[in-house]
């Protein structure tokens, strides 16, 4: 059995942790230090590839669309997503933590083709919620792997992200007909009542970690209405 590698380690900012990036022949590892478990392994990415396709599936084939993605990881959801919008499209990806952008320009960025390296791909360093107090019409798509999924809805303790108040303040960044997927490890259905009621569509899709086997991930599609 070939034995793990450390490549690096980073801090979460606001105290939240310490990652570690590993690497065993081609698979890469990224997990918190500690008890608290692996948030991305590169050999499970199926959901990650499905939360842009399914997001920008609305754009397909449109000149001109422009995209956020929330969360690099390993590439896999903006490399998907710059596959499925036209070659005159941008993609912005927002990254909290610094290390997990240069991670991507070295050895991890493989895994999904170096992305990075698009040159329709700019990078947003910092939380993603600093891009939708700007409260102007300008992504056709907001795509969001964060978490684990919409916790905050439930559990004060955790970020805003999906609040009632930032669910409309990422309504209004989107362009008409613009659609927010978001990725979550289950599947909570107070939580798509609360996007109804900040006047989105919504439609749910469970997609599989890994080619048609593996854990069942849900894909929260909200298009503004
Ligand atoms: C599960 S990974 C994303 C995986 C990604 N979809 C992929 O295809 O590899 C979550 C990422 O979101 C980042 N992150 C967490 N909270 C964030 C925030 N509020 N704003 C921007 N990035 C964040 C983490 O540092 C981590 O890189």
């Amino acid at each position: 059995m070939i034995p793990w590698t450390l490549l690096g380690t980073a801090n979460i900012p606001n105290n939240g942790g310490e990652l570690e990036l590993t690497q065993r022949d081609k698979e890469f590892s990224i997990h918190l230090k500690g008890v608290r478990g692996e948030l991305m392994n590169s050999r499970v990415h199926c959901s990650e590839l499905a939360l842009a396709n399914l997001g920008c599936a609305h754009i397909q084939g449109i000149e001109n669309t422009k995209v956020l993605v929330g969360g690099l990881g390993m590439g896999f959801t903006l490399s998907a997503a710059l596959n499925a919008t036209s070659k005159n499209s941008q993609v912005v990806v927002a990254e909290l933590v610094p290390e997990v952008i240069e991670w991507n320009k070295g050895p991890l960025g493989d895994c999904a083709g170096h992305p990075l390296n698009d040159l329709r791909a700019t990078v947003h360093l910092g939380d993603v919620a600093e891009l939708f107090t700007a409260k102007q019409a300008t992504y056709d798509a907001v795509l969001l792997d964060v978490d684990n999924g919409p916790e905050g809805f439930t559990h004060a303790d955790n970020n805003n992200l999906y609040s009632s108040k930032s669910l409309q303040a990422i309504r209004q960044t989107l362009r008409p007909n613009g659609v927010l997927a978001i990725w979550s490890a289950w599947h909570d259905p107070k939580f798509t009542t609360l996007l109804k009621k900040s006047r989105y569509k919504v439609q749910t899709q469970t997609v599989r970690a890994h080619k048609g086997k593996g854990s069942r991930h849900t894909i929260y599609l909200a298009q503004k209405s």
